[in-house]
């Protein structure tokens, strides 16, 4: 279907910011993608048109009801000009599940992707190369029938806008400080954790703002039923090196089944390092800093890829990890996954598809 393609170039280009002016999510290219659903019709009418505004009946249930999608991905510039980006199936795959749970229609995966390279192509120029930086990539789907029936929707739209960013966390890769949340939880097993909605990034600002208040970066969300078991971190999966092995939740229903998460997985395997995935508690994470064994703490996502942890505070017990200093492991897992990533280092997975 993306063989009907049209494609509308903009006739006043942006001017593109200084790299070190960059942040997250600051900036959009010159271009976007959409694409259209009709009950009966399927994905129709592809197009690439200058980025703008869109327009939408104030009735469309994306505003009342939430039925909206997103994925993150990022595209890098090599030093010999290739583009390549880091595993995109895995997003759109991941993307056609939050579907399923969300009722919105599944994605054609080769389409997708293929929106992903049409739209790469004519904006690549935006692409940044220094280091740290990187195109992020934003999916999303929007349910536009302006129709106020719980149900789900008749109508939407899949579009693709892509911003060239720096580092998500201003502290770069240098650790950040993390409340424990006691009060409010993000998800539950059954409800829609693990899907890549909107209403868990709204559910969790509340606790953020408080969190930012005391002077932390993020939280850390503990489960919603015993409230003792570690989920994610902020907007990441989360790990821990305690006793030279490495311990991350296991999914459960309620936590995001990230990408990177599945990359770090893999990486550590490749290098003989254990991976336990299984329920942690917060208590068993500062009885082993009690004893001296919690080594190191990262979070992991497409936006931050590491972000180590380097104070955690649970009810007022203030936890500082490694000193406060970005750990041997997050490091070297920070420099090996960006270098493959940038096609700077080899890429022993196949994990980086051309565009
Ligand atoms: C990502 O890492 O892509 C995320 O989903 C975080 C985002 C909400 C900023």
């Amino acid at each position: 279907m993306l063989q009907s393609l049209e494609i509308e170039l903009t006739k006043t280009k942006k001017q593109q910011p200084p790299a070190e002016q960059l942040g997250f999510g600051n900036y959009y290219t010159d271009h976007m993608f959409i694409m259209n659903y009709e009950d009966g019709k399927g994905w129709n009418t592809p197009r690439i048109v200058p980025y703008q505004p869109i327009v939408l009946d104030p009735a469309a249930k994306v505003f009342h009801y939430g039925q909206t999608i997103f994925e993150g991905l990022k595209a890098y510039k090599t030093d010999d000009g290739r583009v390549l980006l880091f595993r995109p199936h895995k997003n759109i795959q991941r993307m056609n599940r939050s579907n399923e749970r969300l009722s919105v229609p599944e994605l054609i995966i080769d389409d997708a992707i293929e929106a992903l390279k049409q739209l790469l192509a004519v904006d690549q120029n935006w692409i940044p190369t220094a280091p740290g930086t990187s195109l992020y990539i934003r999916p999303f789907i929007i349910a536009t029938q302006p129709q106020l029936g719980v149900a789900p929707s008749t109508h939407y739209q899949f579009i693709i806008i892509m911003s060239p960013v720096g580092a998500y966390y201003t502290e770069g890769v240098n650790p950040v400080k993390i409340f424990v949340e006691s009060e409010y939880v993000r998800s539950v097993k059954g409800g829609v954790g693990e899907a890549k909605t909107a209403g868990n990034y709204a559910a969790g600002l509340k606790a953020q703002e408080i969190a930012k208040e005391k002077g932390y970066s993020q939280v850390l969300w503990l489960d919603g039923v015993h409230r003792k078991y570690i989920e994610e971190v902020g907007s990441m999966n989360v790990f821990f090196k305690i006793n030279g092995i490495v311990h991350t939740p296991a999914l459960n229903g309620s936590i995001l089944d990230g990408v990177t998460r599945n990359s770090i997985i893999q990486l550590l395997n490749h290098w003989n390092i254990t991976v336990e995935e299984r329920p942690i508690t917060i208590e068993e994470l500062y009885e082993a800093n009690r004893k001296g064994e919690l080594e190191e703490a990262f979070g992991t996502g497409t936006a931050a890829v590491i972000s180590p942890i380097g104070e955690l505070n649970w009810q007022g017990e203030v936890l500082v990890i490694n000193e406060g200093r970005t750990g041997e492991l997050s490091k070297k897992l920070y420099d090996t996954l960006t270098g493959i990533q940038m096609g700077k280092i080899a890429d022993p997975f196949g994990w980086m598809v051309e565009a």
